[in-house]
């Protein structure tokens, strides 16, 4: 018998059909929805390759089993960048090169994305924490704690320019 499952998935409503409630999020994600930007590496929680966003918090997708995703929102990294342009820490990556075969890489970017939601500015304490969580066998890390650096000053980059392009188109702003 086939459990349907409800969830938001990359802000879209999604309903689903799975033989086994018991599923991994990553397998669904991978084999069911055809999701491959979301590794699998440990499959034991270990590597972090498998990284998503589940309301707001970074989990490996290889131990949330897919019944409990219930009305949960989920985002993967399908979910950043697009045609307008990489998100903030896919920038940061790109600019400070910090990946080498890339395989580690969506899960670093997920992680560090739920990091910077929670905190735009976090301290390097916070980012080596977050950066420690996820396995990387190429690049020896110093690239990739520049990439998370260099993400917390994008962001903030982009937040400013926002913020002065809705002060221009505030009525506020046209009367200047
Ligand atoms: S594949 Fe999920 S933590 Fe390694
Ligand atoms: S860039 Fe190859 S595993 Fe991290």
């Amino acid at each position: 018998m086939m459990v349907r499952l409800r969830f938001r998935l990359n802000h879209e409503d999604v309903e689903i059909h799975v033989r086994d409630p018991a599923s991994t999020l990553l397998d669904v994600l991978r084999d069911d929805l055809g999701l491959t930007g979301t590794k699998s590496g440990c499959a034991i929680g270990y590597c972090g390759a498998c990284t998503v966003i589940v309301d707001g918090e970074a989990v490996p997708a290889c131990l949330r089993m897919v019944g409990l995703l219930e009305g949960r929102e989920v985002r993967t990294i399908e979910d950043l960048g697009g045609p307008e342009g990489l998100d903030p820490v896919q920038a940061a990556f790109v600019k400070c090169a910090g990946l080498q075969c890339g395989f580690c890489t969506p899960g670093h970017v997920m992680a560090l994305r739920a990091l910077l939601d929670e905190e735009p500015e976090p301290d390097d304490e916070r980012i080596r924490r977050t950066v420690d969580g996820n396995y990387c066998r190429c690049t020896g890390y110093v690239k990739i704690l520049d990439a998370a650096r260099e993400a917390v000053a994008l962001q903030k980059a982009v937040a400013v320019r926002n913020s002065r392009a809705g002060a221009a188109t505030s009525p506020e702003g046209r009367r200047r």
